[in-house]
């Protein structure tokens, strides 16, 4: 059955500002003074930064054209308000473009530690610090640009690679390993669990690895790969990305590392 979301996105006026109510602050207050608790010592130095540099704080819901406008200046990505999940094709294209899609609506009170759908917050407080940083937002950039030049069969593997780094990337830094994917940086449990928790296997970075890993997007995740600088995503998006792929299909599908569940839609695998 298809996932029916509880969420609507909310319409920018024509300056693009929204009026959130007091009770969708009232979350982003909450969610943004708890997560800067975990900031210290799990998420990298660039994300933390990118937070003052675009003058996010626990008053309320950041409006699209401020975020914009220190986003556009530091280095020249923009946010694009959308109404929910996008199609692969619209997301690449969009991030092609530096810009990056984020639905305007906020989770409940009662979803404060889990959402399905990717909510402002996700988007905000998850993605766009990273995106202040220039060698990060270039390579954001020129992956979604490779990706619309490779054939789509070839998609669902290029989406691990999106997943691994973008979303659930950890770093190796002289002060121990950071998060800097913005599906961790936006969950309270994940952000110290990936960095801190003997429970996962954290492997090193290897675009062919990555490309056999699948993954599942209703847990905590059970594999994260770790890069030791932000160089190696540059090495990636100069490779022969062909070549990976070819070498990937021949090893084959790495064996899950989570509970599996046939037909499982939150499960991204290709055997079975
Ligand atoms: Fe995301």
């Amino acid at each position: 059955m298809e996932f029916q979301s509880q969420y609507i996105a909310k319409t920018p006026d024509s300056q693009g500002f929204i009026n959130y109510t007091e009770d969708e602050n009232t979350v982003w207050k909450t969610l943004f003074e708890r997560q800067m608790q975990t900031m210290p010592g799990h998420a990298c130095d660039e994300h933390i930064r990118g937070i003052e540099l675009l003058r996010m704080d626990e008053h309320r819901i950041p409006q699209l054209p401020d975020i914009n406008d220190s986003l556009y200046k530091t280095s020249g990505w923009q946010i694009y308000p959308v109404k929910a999940l996008i199609a692969p094709d619209e997301f690449f294209k969009l991030l092609a473009n530096r810009h990056f899609p984020a639905a305007t609506f906020i989770r409940t009170l009662e979803e404060l530690d889990y959402v399905k759908e990717p909510d402002i917050f996700h988007e905000l407080f998850g993605h766009c610090p990273m995106l202040t940083y220039k060698p990060f937002g270039d390579f954001a950039q020129a992956y979604a640009q490779l990706v619309l030049t490779i054939d789509k069969k070839e998609w669902p593997l290029l989406q691990r690679m999106f997943w691994f780094t973008v979303e659930f990337g950890l770093i190796k830094t002289p002060q121990g390993l950071r998060a800097y994917g913005g599906g961790i940086l936006s969950s309270i449990e994940e952000t110290v669990y990936s960095v801190k928790s003997l429970v996962p296997q954290r492997r090193v970075f290897d675009p062919i690895s990555v490309f056999r890993t699948p993954y599942r997007i209703d847990m905590k995740q059970t594999v994260y790969y770790i890069i030791n600088s932000y160089s190696d995503l540059d090495t990636l998006v100069n490779s022969k990305i062909s070549v990976l792929l070819k070498k990937a299909h021949e090893l084959g599908e790495f064996e899950p590392t989570f509970p599996f569940e046939k037909n499982n839609p939150n499960i991204h695998i290709f055997c079975c």
